[in-house]
This record gives C-alpha cells, structure tokens and sequence, in this order.
C-alpha cells in the first residue's frame, strides 16, 4: 500500500512497537481508538542495580518481544496480517533496546509487505494526550517531562514543533531518580519521591537555578543542593526527614516546570498546555499546572497515568498522526537504523 493509499484508507489498523527503555510494548490502534496495550515492564529486574543496564535491557527485549506482540494481536482480536501498516520506535533511547524493536518490526513489515512508520519516541509521548483527550487540537504547548527529555515545545500543528526550551544539563526524571538515590528510595526514583512525599512539609530551601531563557531548565544544581542538606544534616547529627525532603523537591520542580509552560502559553496566546513523558504520572505536577491553568484560564491536558510512562499506544497515535497529516517522510526506508539520539520534536 502506498502511503497515499494509507492516507485515504477507512478504519486504518496500526500494529506498533516500543523497546527504547526498560518496557516491551505493543499496540493495536483502528481509527485512532485502542483495541490493545501490552506492557511487559522490566523494572524488576534493573532495581535490583539500582538503574536499567542497557545490555539486560536489549537481552530481555528479545525474550519478551515474541509474547507481547502474539498478546497485543490476540486481545485485539487480529492477525499481524490484518494490519495495514506498522510503526515502530527509532530513537532516542538505548541503542540495543532500540534495535531489537526496529528489527523485528522491519521483518515483519518486510515478510508482510505493508508500510512501517518510523516514530520519535518524545513526539509519541506528547501523542499520549490525543488518547486521552481526542478533542485536544494544536497549536497548544506542550511539557515534556521524561526520564531523558525536559522540554518546553509549541506543537503548531499535528506534525510540526517549534523547540522553545529545554533542560541544560539532567532531564528532569533523571533528577527524580538521582535524589531517591540520595534519599535511598529504590528505583525508578520518580514514583518513589512522591510516595515519600506524601504528609511531607515543604521545609527545605531548593533554590531555583537562574537560567538565561525562561523555558530553559537547570536540574543538576537541585539534585547538588540535595545531596548538600543530607550530607550537612548527616554531618550536624540532625536527622533527615526524607517526606519532607521528597516534598520540598518535589513541589519546587513542580513550580518551575509549571511557570515555563504557563509562560508559554502566556507569550504565544494560547490556551492549552499538555504535559508528556513519564514524569507526567506525578500528582503534585499535574495539580499545580491544573491550578495555574486555571487562574489564568488556561486549560491543561495529560495523559492517563498508563499512557505518561513508555507504552506503544501512544507510538501507535503517533504514527496515525504521521499517516493522516503527515508528509510521508515518516515511512521508514529500507536502511531504517535505530538511533540512540535525534532531535527532540
Ligand atoms: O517517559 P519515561 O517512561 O521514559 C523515558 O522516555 O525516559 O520516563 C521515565 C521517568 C523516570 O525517571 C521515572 O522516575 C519518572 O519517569 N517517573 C516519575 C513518576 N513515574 C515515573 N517521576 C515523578 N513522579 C512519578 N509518579
Ligand atoms: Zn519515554
């Protein structure tokens, strides 16, 4: 078929892949609806180190990604032939996790002989809002908050972005899994932080890092600044009172991710922000942009906690995003190649 042809064709059926991390995921989207999600999760056994390791990451992809697909097809209640095309995660992500889903999907694409959409990872995770909130439409702005991305975008239209921000040095998921270290919660630490914070009091100084653009972010100082009251307190004999250090944290990364987007929407006059990636899951963000938004009557979207966290529904919305408004540079060539690092919109 031909991407015109996927364009035009009614009740279009897309089988996708996601292997870029710790999770092997598959889905069956049909009109932009799911039919199946299947998340076979690995974070048990990278606790263990205290972090994923990338080559038992890659290793257990090709164990899982057999049984996930045959689970997604079957619950969805379709053979692999049945779909009309593909779509799969290329980057940024681990590259050998990357590269068991790229290569099982171009051999299924190939022995099937129908199309594969090739997606960016962070694009499928602002993509996740459109599965919640069909009715959302660009342009709005959209926080992107993920285990390796913290971003402020303009998603213009369905297909096109403008980058306006972004973190200048540790993504923002990352600071929440360095200051669980910290505090010895497990991993991953995002989870972690905002169970510790509950009945927490915001108690500690975090001061917010000067940054030249007002959609830029600095992280890594917080996590030091962190690091420096445990060890302070530690040394004085005082004892550390990790609810309250989990809240203090946590509700001062809130404010600053919610400021820049709401500084945003402010300048480019719109009315909707939408925060994506993994992060989005915590409570105590989505509270303060909810708030923030409507103080100054905006509107603000996300995901559902099961779609903010890496799943293959929201590659399976992109990729229909890709085939419906898109040009077709989505179509992955033959020399398709998985990509630990690509732009990020
Ligand atoms: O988007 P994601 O699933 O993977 C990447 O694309 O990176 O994000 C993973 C990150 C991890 O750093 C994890 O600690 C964080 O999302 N995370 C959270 C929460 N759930 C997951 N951070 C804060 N609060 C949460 N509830
Ligand atoms: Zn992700």
């Amino acid at each position: 078929m031909t991407f015109a042809e996927l364009k035009e064709k009614k009740d279009l059926t897309i089988v996708a892949m996601e292997s870029s991390c710790d999770e092997t995921a598959c889905a069956v989207l049909r009109n932009g609806e799911i039919l199946s999600s299947v998340i076979s999760s690995q974070i048990a056994i990278h606790k263990e180190y205290g972090g994923v390791v990338p080559e038992i990451a890659s290793r257990n992809h090709v164990i899982n990604i057999e049984p996930v697909v045959q689970e997604a097809l079957d619950k969805a209640g379709i053979r692999a032939a049945d779909a009309d095309c593909f779509a799969v995660t290329y980057g940024a992500g681990l590259l050998g996790a990357l590269l068991v889903g790229v290569s099982y999907m171009k051999g299924l694409s190939f022995a099937l002989e129908k199309p594969l959409i090739k997606v960016n990872h962070i694009r499928g995770h602002i993509a996740a809002n459109y599965l919640a909130d069909p009715s959302l439409t660009p342009p709005y702005i959209g926080l992107i908050v993920s285990g390796g991305h913290t971003a402020v975008v303009r998603v213009d239209d369905y297909t096109s972005f403008t980058y306006l921000g972004g973190t200048m040095d540790d993504a923002v998921g990352e600071a929440f899994d360095k200051v669980a270290r910290v505090l010895s919660l497990p991993y991953p630490g995002g989870p972690e932080i905002e169970r510790a914070a509950k009945g927490g009091k915001r108690t500690v100084y975090i001061p917010a890092p000067k940054t030249a653009s007002p959609y830029d972010f600095s992280f890594s100082g917080i996590k030091t600044s962190v690091i420096n009251y445990v060890h302070t307190a530690a040394q004085r004999g005082e004892e550390v009172v990790k609810a309250d250090v989990a809240c203090s944290f946590q509700s001062a990364v809130a404010e600053m991710l919610v400021k820049a987007a709401v500084t945003a929407a402010k300048q480019f006059g719109l009315k909707d922000i939408a925060l994506a990636g993994g992060v989005g899951a915590n409570g105590e963000i989505r509270r303060q942009l909810t708030e923030a938004c409507e103080k100054r009557g905006l509107k603000a979207h996300f995901p559902t906690k099961e779609t903010c966290t890496d799943n293959a529904a929201m590659i399976a919305m992109e990729a229909y995003l890709q085939v419906k408004y898109g040009d077709g540079s989505a179509l992955a060539e033959d020399t398709l190649d998985a990509k630990a690092s690509i732009p990020l919109v």
